[in-house]
């Protein structure tokens, strides 16, 4: 007679992730029918399914899975968004979150479908962040990044960068790599003296100029357009500020540090908040799988803990500290220092 298993482990944990997939294929489904936006008001499952169109009984099968997961609520067969829902995922809103959800779902769809031949085989022969020569790729990724930045992250940035000491005496900053320049607005609304220089590809820099005239601030924020390893980055700052942008290797990282020392007032501060990977390249559990398709492509993978204080050390910043913070649910390396006076 054979023992039966004394099983010492929960296996739960496997459907758990199973059923994460399942999730998102369900939220990325709501999103291509833009359902959340006939579910500002209570509606019955009948009437989202005249809408969208859609088959009457699958519908309510879908709604009653968004409210499995939190994005709506049901009372009396009568369905209405969630208050996250209402105020990110509905289109036309302040901010909708819809296409950089499509976005990130496009880039795992691509990895995904041949994700056991990647890591068998590694990344094929595709030219490496080809798509970033895309223009239309670009736009697309810095609008959805934007609208990152309006939901929260801006301003969750400029509190950590106006947490760095000395920061109400500023008057001149740079945010290099500064995007579709929405943090930089965020700080100089966190500082009335402050005038922000946004600097990016000329390319992105037009999108910033949109964001910039739209939320009134181009007043004091303004943009200067060229690529920060090999153009003029201009001068005398107060401050630069430089977020999820110095994914390069030391060389290109030395390159970039020496101009910010040089591009400095002395006495000035430079603060990075950048994604790292800590524990051996383990953890953070949401930036290990964030960057897994990119860096399966064979593009960047994300830096370990402490590049960026190292890399300050070694361009001569003094008083650098180094901390972790939330940004947006996800750990990120905070580094401030500063250009010593006398240099
Ligand atoms: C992930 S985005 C971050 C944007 C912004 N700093 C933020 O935190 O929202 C990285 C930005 O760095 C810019 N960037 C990267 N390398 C650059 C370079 N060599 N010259 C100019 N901009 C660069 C990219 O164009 C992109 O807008």
């Amino acid at each position: 007679m054979v023992k039966m298993p004394d099983p010492q482990s929960d296996f739960s944990v496997f459907g758990d992730m199973f059923y994460g997939a399942v999730a998102s294929r369900l939220l990325m489904s709501a999103i291509d029918l833009a359902v959340f936006d006939h579910l500002e008001q209570a509606a019955s499952a009948q009437a989202v399914a005249r809408l969208l169109p859609a088959h009457p009984r699958n519908a309510q099968l879908m709604l009653d899975a968004l409210c499995a997961l939190g994005l709506l609520r049901k009372s009396q067969g009568q369905y209405q968004n969630q208050p996250p829902t209402s105020e990110f995922l509905v289109r036309g809103k302040a901010v909708y979150l819809g296409h950089w959800l499509q976005l990130a779902d496009e880039s795992w769809q691509d990895c995904l479908g041949g994700l056991t031949d990647k890591i068998r085989s590694g990344p094929g022969q595709a030219p490496p962040d080809e798509h970033w020569n895309a223009a239309a790729y670009c736009e697309r990724f810095t609008r959805a990044h934007a609208a990152t930045s309006l939901a929260g992250v801006a301003r969750q940035m400029a509190a950590i960068v106006a947490d760095a000491p000395g920061f109400d005496a500023c008057r001149r900053m740079l945010d290099l790599g500064g995007g579709p320049g929405v943090n930089a607005m965020a700080v100089a609304q966190a500082n009335e003296g402050l005038a922000a220089v946004v600097f990016d590809r000329p390319e992105i820099v037009a999108i910033a100029r949109g964001y910039i005239d739209e939320y009134g601030m181009s007043a004091r924020v303004s943009t200067m357009g060229g690529d920060y390893l090999s153009d003029d980055i201009g001068g005398e700052y107060d401050l630069i500020m430089v977020t999820d942008s110095l994914y390069y290797g030391d060389a290109e990282l030395d390159q970039v540090l020496a101009k910010c020392r040089q591009a400095l007032a002395p006495g000035g501060l430079l603060v990075g908040v950048h994604a790292v990977l800590t524990e051996e390249a383990t953890q953070p559990a949401k930036m290990v799988l964030a960057m897994l398709p990119e860096a399966l492509a064979g593009q960047a993978a994300l830096p370990e803990r402490g590049f960026l204080a190292r890399a300050m050390a070694r361009h001569g910043f003094a008083e650098i500290s180094s901390r972790m913070a939330m940004v947006a649910g996800a750990p990120m390396e905070v580094n401030v220092g500063r250009r010593p006076a006398e240099a």
